[in-house]
């Protein structure tokens, strides 16, 4: 059931629903999560379930930002100085940060890992609903934290309007609307375990506004000794259509497309650069030319292809443009899973 996360008594239901150990579709900026109260280890699992996801994969835990300090005590053992001005530039917002773990806290949502990932997420709706968990009343206890992976089944694309969601687990699950999601990649996610901050998922916040907010350049996770903690958004084939994607450079794809002659079924394609071509029934979607537009619509642009039953969607690779690094990542991993 899809309710309108503009309405208080939205809110109070969905807490309460929370509270009782259920399952919610919530809206955030970046995309919807399917959330449930991270220390409620049932609940949890109920996620895991839900997916179809393993449940060594862990789930980042959402916070409100009204006592942001106290909830992240509550899940993190230790905050490095890096990571805390990370949380003062860029929370509440599409930043995802992993952090020690305190004993006994969120311990289902980590896989058991000794680390948490936390984010405070910018939505409206999600921080009115985070807000009203921490302040419920008894009989109910306090929910100081929302572990929400993406609203999707395990691999495939994460979803950016209530509708999606719905489309992915049916009616009966509860769901905020909060419109469309207005950055459309999810968050980026930096580990902060260690010395210097490592960059496990790119974003829409890039690794140089990481440096700019705390002076150290964040590390490449292949860079490092030992292995990062797992994370299943950054498995090469994730974020699957159920088309074959293939990227191609331009030339390519205006030279694939010359090939195709006169008529061309069930192919779609997602270009950036006019194309000249004489053929019948091509689909094609121009992908917006900004960076940010073209990450918003990302997600929803490869659902509608998909939807339109093609058996390709060949795509303009984007720039090798840092502003560009979150879209060619989950292309790329798009392309990988074909
Ligand atoms: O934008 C987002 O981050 C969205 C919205 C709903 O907030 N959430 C999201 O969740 O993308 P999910 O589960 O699809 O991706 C979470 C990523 C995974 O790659 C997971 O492994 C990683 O975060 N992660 C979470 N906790 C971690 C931890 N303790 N250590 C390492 N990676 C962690
Ligand atoms: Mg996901």
């Amino acid at each position: 059931m899809i309710v309108d996360g503009q309405h208080p008594a939205a809110i109070a239901q969905a807490a309460q629903a929370l509270a009782e150990g259920k399952l919610l579709g919530l809206p955030t900026e970046t995309v919807y999560g399917l959330a449930a109260n991270a220390d409620d280890e049932q609940a949890v699992a109920q996620i895991f379930a839900a997916k179809g996801r393993p449940s060594n994969h862990p789930l980042i835990v959402h916070i409100a930002h009204h006592r942001v300090e106290q909830a992240v005590a509550h899940y993190a053992q230790a905050v490095p100085l890096f990571a805390q001005q990370l949380m003062d530039a860029f929370w509440p917002g599409a930043l995802t940060l992993i952090l020690p773990r305190r004993p006994h806290a969120a311990v289902a949502s980590t896989g058991g890992q000794d680390s948490v990932g936390l984010r405070c997420p910018a939505h409206p709706v999600a921080q009115a609903l985070l807000e009203a968990c921490q302040q419920l009343q008894p009989p109910y206890a306090p929910i100081w934290g929302l572990s929400a992976p993406s609203a999707n089944q395990f691999g495939r694309i994460s979803p950016t309007t209530a509708t999606h969601v719905a489309g992915e687990f049916g009616a009966d699950l509860l769901v905020l609307d909060g419109g469309a999601c207005q950055v459309g990649i999810e968050s980026t996610i930096i580990d902060c375990t260690r010395d210097v901050p490592v960059l496990l998922r790119p974003g829409s916040i890039s690794r140089s506004a990481i440096e700019q907010a705390c002076g150290l350049a964040p590390l490449d996770k292949e860079a490092l000794a030992t292995p990062a903690p797992r994370a299943s958004g950054t498995l090469l084939a994730h974020y699957a259509p159920n088309a074959k994607l293939r990227l191609m450079a331009a030339s390519q794809l205006q030279a694939a497309v010359e090939m195709l002659g006169a008529e061309a079924k069930n192919i779609a394609i997602y270009h950036r650069s006019p194309l000249r071509t004489a053929t019948n029934g091509l689909i094609l979607r121009p992908m917006p030319s900004d960076a940010h537009q073209a990450a918003r619509q990302l997600f929803s642009d490869l659902r509608a292809m998909d939807a339109l039953g093609v058996a390709l969607i060949w795509v303009e690779a984007p720039p090798n443009a840092p502003e560009w690094e979150g879209v060619r990542d989950r292309l790329q991993r798009a392309a990988a899973a074909g």
